[in-house]
């Protein structure tokens, strides 16, 4: 028997997604959000999206300086995810608040999360409003990954563990 889905949890038919870690803004008052509507959408030109909402501080961001980093975690940083996914770069600096250390991005003006395992650096390439939420494609200028995790091209998951977001409060990871 299948039961009708209500609308809030029509998203979640499509989790588990990996959280990642996005920063954005200038380095010196970059912020970090956690999100899990990201899509890979091209190799060539190599172009990823991210969903998010105007309501974040992050959008605005985004918007402003037209770069934003993808940096993705791994279990280690779960609290980091709950954290910069809680509160608002608006009111608090999330870099203190989840303990999570500074590096310059390679090519754009942000920071990267140095505690996680790889890093996007992506151009806004386009903005496309669409409802509550909307898309940011961004135009992939770097990317780089550790060795360890990558060596093989996909992530060695009996090494590191991502952070699978089921919905709402709930998380889960690879065996
Ligand atoms: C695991 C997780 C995934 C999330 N995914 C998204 C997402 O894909 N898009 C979005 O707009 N917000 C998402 N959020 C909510 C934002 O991270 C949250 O509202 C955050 O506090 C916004 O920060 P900001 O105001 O500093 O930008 C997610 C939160 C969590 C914990």
């Amino acid at each position: 028997m299948k039961k009708d889905i209500e609308a809030a949890n029509i998203p979640y038919l499509l989790h588990p997604k990996p959280a990642l870690l996005i920063t954005c803004g200038p380095f010196e008052k970059s912020n970090i959000i956690s999100i899990a509507w990201s899509i890979p959408i091209s190799r060539k030109p190599p172009l990823v999206a991210v969903a998010i909402s105007p309501k974040r501080y992050s959008y605005n961001l985004i918007e402003k300086y037209r770069a934003f980093a993808i940096n993705v975690p791994t279990n280690e940083q779960s609290n980091a995810v709950k954290v910069c996914g809680s509160i608002s770069g608006k009111d608090k600096n999330k870099w203190e608040t989840a303990k999570l250390t500074k590096e310059r991005a390679r090519k754009i003006d942000t920071a990267i999360i140095k505690e996680c395992i790889a890093h996007l650096e992506c151009v806004l390439e386009k903005k496309i409003e669409l409802g509550d939420h909307d898309l940011f494609v961004g135009r992939v200028v770097e990317a780089y990954g550790e060795e360890e995790a990558y060596g093989l091209g996909i992530l060695n998951t009996s090494k590191f563990k991502p952070i699978l977001h089921l919905g709402k409060d709930s998380f889960t990871t690879t065996v």
